[in-house]
């Protein structure tokens, strides 16, 4: 495929979490160069409020939302069905909704809330929509993990933090799953049409970064606070990597500020790769059968 084939124009992408921080702004800058945007809310209110935001901004009246709890793997199956009955293509699939608890929580399945909505849901979303995604390739898979993965391990021994819980350490080892499977989703998926690349978009001033900065004390707040970057700059990345016609061959990497970057040298172990991946497997296997995939 020619680079110039690529135009993010009348292109079908779906975004996770997009009603608040960097989904929102990735959701309001695709809106705004012609994409038809599709994104996820938990519930009709913050849909319909999101979704006239974005419209009224962009002058872009192709912007649609679907109700999804992706801490749930039924919620995770029951938008696919929908939106295979209402879409007909998926050229991007944008994997952005992301949780960093202050405690250990469960997801509506009783899994860890980090391992569940951060890995897992982005693991069963993309591979329930796999089919829709080969069918309109040439198509591109985002998954926005983070540059704390770096500090992460895989604890297969406590994946979900049951023994003793620490929120970054379970956050870290979510993000680092995350990029071993776009790592090896991408090896998979070679000549298919279909690219797979992961991304951390900077430390960005949004409700997530904002609940750890109120429990800092004054002084390291007041001096964090001023390196945060703003959403709209930390959406900079997953919109270069939906909408860039440079990128159409380029697959299975790690970006930051828009290029290509070195993850965690753990990432290139194939072997933890085809490990977590079958974990995954495991998990979510009752859903992956009943939809056939
Ligand atoms: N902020 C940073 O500095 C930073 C750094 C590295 C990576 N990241 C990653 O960037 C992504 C976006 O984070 P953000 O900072 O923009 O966070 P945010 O402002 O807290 O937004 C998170 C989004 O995810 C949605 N979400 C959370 N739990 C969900 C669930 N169970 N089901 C469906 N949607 C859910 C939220 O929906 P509701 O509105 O319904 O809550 C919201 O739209 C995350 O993956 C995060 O890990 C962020």
């Amino acid at each position: 495929m020619n680079n110039k084939d690529w135009n993010i124009v009348g292109k079908n992408c779906l975004i996770t979490g997009a009603t608040s921080g960097i989904g929102k702004e990735t959701a309001l800058s695709l809106a705004r160069m012609g994409a038809n945007v599709i994104f996820t809310s938990r519930d009709e209110k913050n849909g319909e409020k999101t979704k006239m935001d974005i419209v009224n901004e962009t002058k872009n009246s192709n912007v649609n939302y679907l109700i999804c709890d992706l801490s749930s793997f039924r919620s995770i199956r029951e938008l696919t069905e929908e939106f295979k009955k209402k879409y007909e293509r998926l050229d991007v699939l944008i994997n952005n909704a992301g949780v960093l608890p202050q405690e250990r929580e469960v997801s509506k399945d009783g899994i860890e809330l980090n391992f569940a909505v951060n890995f897992l849901a982005p693991f069963l979303l993309t591979k329930l929509l796999l089919p829709l995604l080969k069918q309109s390739s040439p198509s591109r898979v985002i998954n926005v993990s983070s540059s704390m993965h770096t500090e992460g391990e895989i604890d297969f021994e406590d994946l979900e933090s049951a023994k003793s819980f620490d929120k970054y350490k379970a956050y870290s080892q979510s993000k680092l799953a995350l990029i071993l499977f776009t790592k090896k989703l991408a090896k998979d998926l070679r000549g298919s049409g279909v690219t797979v690349n992961a991304l951390h978009p900077g430390v960005v001033d949004t409700e997530m970064t904002m609940k750890n900065v109120r429990k800092m004390n004054p002084i390291a707040s007041f001096f964090f606070k001023r390196t945060l970057i703003s959403s709209k700059e930390g959406a900079e990345t997953s919109v270069y990597l939906a909408s860039s016609p440079l990128l159409v061959d380029v697959t299975g990497k790690y970006f930051v500020n828009k290029e290509i970057n070195n993850a965690h040298a753990s990432t290139e172990d194939t072997v933890l790769r085809e490990k977590i991946w079958l974990v995954a497997e495991k998990y979510t296997r009752n859903f992956i059968d009943i939809i056939g995939n």
